[in-house]
């Protein structure tokens, strides 16, 4: 018999919570769901009583999946997967950038235990600023390149495919469209890629009104804290557990994940002759990233890449003077 996929949360919070749900609604795998305790009520357990709750949403839901809390990383141990959400999530006037000095040293010492307990696991970083903390996860575990990934893309393009979908007036499932970049607001969508069924999405809309969907998916994370003072969750999850499910029935999507690039469109280039980690069309399967599909972008495309890769490097350089230890 099969082992069922085991796959880790390491951030019980809201995409953490929903991350949980959704692998066992698709029966995924089996998941812990980790997190730290609560200094001022130590009698409390959030991982427990959250696991608790969506595992009584099996019978209902019909879904087969062991769900549980800890506080223990001994309790990854085995992990075929790591969901890495901890860290504090963007409150109103905030940008992503603007949750470096927390959130790395959050990761690090994620980062320490999951290639502790877990170093034979595939990673997908969710907090914030992603790229940047995909980059301290890989410096810090060691990980292979392809082991280490960066939920980014998965989650701008859905954004960008259903304002599309707002605008045109045509269900969101037949929009095909492809985004690169940082996961920052100077991320890269392509209308040059984008179609409705094949059809050029040129075709359909003036340019004004694509532009206007693409300069909205740039900042729809922001859209979400502004209404809700709060960073989105439903949608980050999403786009998580749809790289998770490539990986585990090791499906070979084409999804865009931040995954670690150097002569992949240009990005030692632009970077001083180093790679990063940055937004680029990834084939997903059981092994992780199996590759980079790259192509011919027309010089305006290369030239917002370029600047979104300098965005990345100066988060980078943010990074690394607060933990010198990943240069
Ligand atoms: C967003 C956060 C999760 O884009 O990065 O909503």
């Amino acid at each position: 018999m099969m082992r069922r996929a085991k796959i880790s949360v390491i951030g019980a919070g809201n995409i953490g919570g929903e991350c949980a749900r959704s692998i066992a609604m698709k029966e995924l795998g089996d998941v812990v769901l980790l997190d730290i305790p609560n200094k001022d009520k130590p009698e409390l357990h959030m991982p427990k009583g959250k696991a608790l709750d969506l595992a009584c949403c099996g019978p209902v839901e019909n879904f087969d999946a062991k769900i549980t809390g800890s506080f223990d990383y001994k309790d990854i141990e085995g992990s075929d997967v790591v969901i890495v959400t901890a860290g504090v999530p963007r409150k109103p006037g905030q940008s992503r950038d603007d949750l470096v000095a927390i959130n790395a040293g959050i990761v690090k010492n994620v980062a320490q235990n999951i290639k502790q307990y877990a170093p034979n696991a595939i990673v997908i970083v969710v907090s914030n600023p992603l790229d940047a903390m995909v980059y301290v996860m890989w410096k810090v575990t060691g990980f292979p390149a392809h082991r280490v990934l960066g939920q980014a893309g998965a989650l701008d393009v859905a954004r960008y495919k259903t304002f599309l979908a707002m605008e045109l007036g045509v269900s969101v499932e037949d929009i095909q469209g492809l985004l690169l970049g940082g996961h920052g607001d100077d991320m890269v969508p392509l209308p040059r890629l984008t179609s409705v069924n094949g059809i050029p999405v040129s075709d359909l809309l003036p340019a004004d009104k694509i532009q206007a969907c693409v300069e909205r998916a740039k900042v729809g994370g922001g859209e979400v804290v502004k209404l809700m003072g709060t960073s989105a969750w439903y949608a980050p999850s999403a786009g998580t557990i749809e790289m998770v499910e490539a990986i585990v029935r090791d499906k070979k999507r084409v999804i865009p994940c931040a995954a670690f690039c150097e002569k992949e469109f240009g990005v030692a280039n632009a970077n001083g002759g180093k790679g990063l980690f940055v937004g680029v069309p990834c084939v997903l399967g059981a092994k992780g990233c199996e590759k980079v599909i790259t192509f011919k972008m027309n010089d305006e495309e290369q030239k917002f890449m370029n600047e979104s890769i300098s965005h990345v490097k100066d988060l980078i350089a943010v990074t690394t003077k607060l933990l010198p230890e990943v240069a």
